[in-house]
């Protein structure tokens, strides 16, 4: 890794084994994902205590899950008994939870409550369940395998403020989509970034987004104040735009006259989470490093995260939130709620598995990125590659 990051020209795309290459791989599960913060979803997928979500975060299995107490916690989602998988579904609710091997039971607070025939000097209190950090925002809920993961509590003030006039507690799942992609996480996330590709690519997409935006100077803030900024400051919704290396928080000016991201900029759903006069309140867009970014309008919000599964396949997991008492049917349709994101990560499905093909080529060259159009790329990498120098020089573990 060490010889690879030196072949790395600044400000160019990587050479071809950080896209290609099962040790880097394996690297990058480690020295990046279980360092780094995973947005797991919305705290409203937690209705109920034992309402849980089992994911991957990099190399590691964890359940989130929101105890009796209202908590939600995190777990390693390996047995302490032969390390079996507890929770094989992606999503459920349980009063607790039975490994499915030996049937040892845990709490929902990952404390061991049995374990049968073990012998007399076994101690359940010390086969817990391995946590790991969760932390909730506005709505949001974020997990972290890393011992010491990276301070949130910036990321955690900037949010904080964005989102709280958009109430996510008070919204609900409108749909969750999947959508395998055979292309590095990494060119998944640098597509992600960029909207140099959105004129030619996505047609509709840019009705309602101004897709020149991030291309003056690599900073939202940097946008020219428009009406819509205008309003927004007026309704007390403007936040200042804020970023550091892995996260960003940002208001976005929609285009002129569109209220939310449609087909055509039109309202999708009629019972909006923020009850406002104005039509144009543009959008707020929160993300974090490595894989993650967020959008909410005046009517719905939508949530986008990449895991990698192996060097050239990535598993896109999108969800749509509406407010919680609109009616399906009546309010919105799913159809229509979900459209626009839905035909533009197909749209960026195809460009990164035909990027994926050009990588793999034997004739590919790392090329220069355009410091107008992708600056947030060239930050994305800057990060990745930062991550994995103090990997290697710290000698550092994923829990370390
Ligand atoms: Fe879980 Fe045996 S591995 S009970
Ligand atoms: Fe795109």
């Amino acid at each position: 890794m060490s010889a690879l990051l030196e072949q790395r020209r600044p400000d160019h795309s990587l050479p071809q084994a950080f896209y290609t290459d099962q040790d880097v791989f394996d690297f990058d599960m480690k020295a990046i994902f279980e360092r780094a913060w995973t947005m797991v979803g919305f705290e409203i997928e937690f209705p109920q205590s034992g309402a849980y979500i089992a994911l991957e975060i990099g190399s590691a299995a964890v359940i989130i899950v929101r105890g009796k107490d209202g908590i939600i916690r995190g777990f390693h989602n390996s047995c302490r008994h032969r390390g079996a998988r507890i929770c094989q579904e992606a999503a459920g609710r349980t009063p607790r939870f039975v490994c499915p091997y030996h049937q040892w039971n845990y709490d929902l607070t990952g404390k061991l409550l049995r374990a049968a025939k073990m012998a007399d000097d076994f101690i359940p209190e010390n086969h817990g369940l391995v946590p790991i950090h969760v932390e909730t925002v506005a709505g949001c809920v974020y997990a972290s395998v890393a011992k010491t993961p990276l301070d949130f509590s910036p990321f955690r003030a900037s949010v904080e403020r964005a989102l709280r006039p958009y109430n996510l507690q008070d919204a609900k799942i409108a749909h969750i989509g999947y959508l395998e992609e055979r292309g590095n996480w990494k060119l998944v996330m640098e597509n992600s970034r960029e909207c140099y590709h959105c004129a030619a690519g996505h047609p509709e997409f840019q009705k309602a987004y101004p897709i020149a935006i991030g291309e003056r100077g690599g900073a939202l803030e940097h946008v020219d104040e428009t009406e819509t900024t205008r309003r927004l400051r007026l309704l007390g919704l403007d936040v200042p735009s804020e970023m550091n290396d892995w996260w960003q928080v940002a208001r976005v000016p929609l285009n002129e006259g569109k209220v939310t991201f449609s087909v055509d900029g039109g309202a999708l759903v009629s019972k909006r989470l923020i009850e406002q006069d104005g039509r144009d309140l543009g959008a707020l867009r929160w993300a974090i490093e490595p894989n993650n970014f967020c959008h909410v309008t005046v009517d719905s919000a939508f949530m986008f995260s990449a895991n990698p599964v192996h060097p050239t396949l990535t598993k896109v997991t999108a969800k749509w939130l509406v407010h919680k008492d609109a009616v399906e049917g009546v309010d919105y349709q799913v159809a229509d709620v979900i459209r626009l994101w839905d035909e533009t990560n197909m749209q960026d499905r195809d460009f990164i598995e035909n990027n994926q093909l050009g990588v793999n080529s034997a004739g590919y060259i790392p090329g220069p990125y355009s410091p107008s159009a992708e600056p947030y790329v060239m930050s994305f990498v800057d990060w990745y590659c930062k991550m994995a120098r103090e990997f290697i020089a710290n000698g550092l573990t994923p829990s370390s």
